[in-house]
C-alpha cells in the first residue's frame, strides 16, 4: 500500500497533473483574440475595418483605445447585447461589431497611430491586441490639378506660337507684295521716257 502511494507521486505523475491542470485553465479563463491583419494603410477620407474575432467564456467587454506619440484616448467600449458606448470625439464614425471588430469611417491624418483592443471577461481577466494604422494624405488630386494646369499652359503656348508664326507669314507676304508693287511702279516710271 505504501509503495503504491509512493509510486503515485513519482515526478512524471506530478508533471502530468500539472500539465493537465494548465490545459484545463486554458479553457476556463482563456480569452483569445484572432486578428488577421494588424498593420493597415489607408488614405484620408477612406474607411478602415479593424478585424478581430474574440472568444472567451461569458460575454466579453471590448474596449478600443487610440494611442499616438502625444495622446491616448478611449474610442469605444461595448458588451454585445448589453451596451455600446462611443466617445463623443468619435461619434458617428465608429461602428462596433459583436466579434470585437471595429469600423472607423472618414479617416483623418490625425487617426494615424496605434489602436488597442482590450477584452475583459466576466471573471475580470483581460487581454490586448494591437493594430497600427497609417493614414496618408491624398496626393492624387494635387497631381491631377498640376497635370491639367500643365496641359492648359502647353495649349496656350502652342496657340501663341501658331499665332506668331501666322502673323510673321502675313507680314512677310505684305512686305513682298509692297516690294513687288514698288518694283512694277519703278518699271513703269523707268519705261516712261522710252
Ligand atoms: C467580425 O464580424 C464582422 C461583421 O460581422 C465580419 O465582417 C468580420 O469578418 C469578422 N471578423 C473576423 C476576424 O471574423
Ligand atoms: C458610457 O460613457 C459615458 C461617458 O464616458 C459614461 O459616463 C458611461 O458610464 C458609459 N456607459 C457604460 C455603460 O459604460
Amino acid at each position: 500500500m505504501l509503495t503504491w502511494h509512493y509510486r503515485l507521486w513519482e515526478p512524471h505523475d506530478v508533471v502530468a497533473i500539472l500539465v493537465f491542470a494548465l490545459y484545463m485553465c486554458r479553457f476556463v479563463g482563456a480569452i483569445s483574440i484572432h486578428s488577421p491583419k494588424q498593420s493597415l494603410i489607408r488614405s484620408v477620407q477612406e474607411d478602415v475595418f479593424f478585424s478581430a474575432d474574440v472568444s472567451c467564456n461569458g460575454t466579453p467587454t471590448m474596449q478600443w483605445t487610440f494611442m499616438s506619440a502625444s495622446v491616448s484616448r478611449a474610442i469605444a467600449a461595448w458588451r454585445p447585447g448589453v451596451f455600446a458606448n462611443v466617445t463623443a470625439d468619435y461619434d458617428g464614425r465608429v461602428e462596433s461589431h459583436d466579434n470585437g471588430s471595429m469600423s472607423l469611417a472618414r479617416l483623418r491624418l490625425q487617426d494615424s497611430g496605434y489602436y488597442v483592443l482590450t477584452v475583459t471577461d466576466d471573471a475580470g481577466a483581460s487581454r490586448d491586441a494591437g493594430f497600427v494604422l497609417k493614414v496618408n494624405e491624398v496626393l492624387y488630386e494635387d497631381l491631377q490639378y498640376l497635370s491639367v494646369s500643365a496641359l492648359a499652359l502647353g495649349c496656350l503656348a502652342a496657340l501663341l506660337m501658331l499665332g506668331m508664326w501666322l502673323l510673321n507669314k502675313a507680314y512677310r507676304k505684305i512686305v513682298a507684295c509692297r516690294h513687288r508693287k514698288q518694283m512694277t511702279e519703278n518699271d513703269e516710271t523707268e519705261l516712261q521716257p522710252l
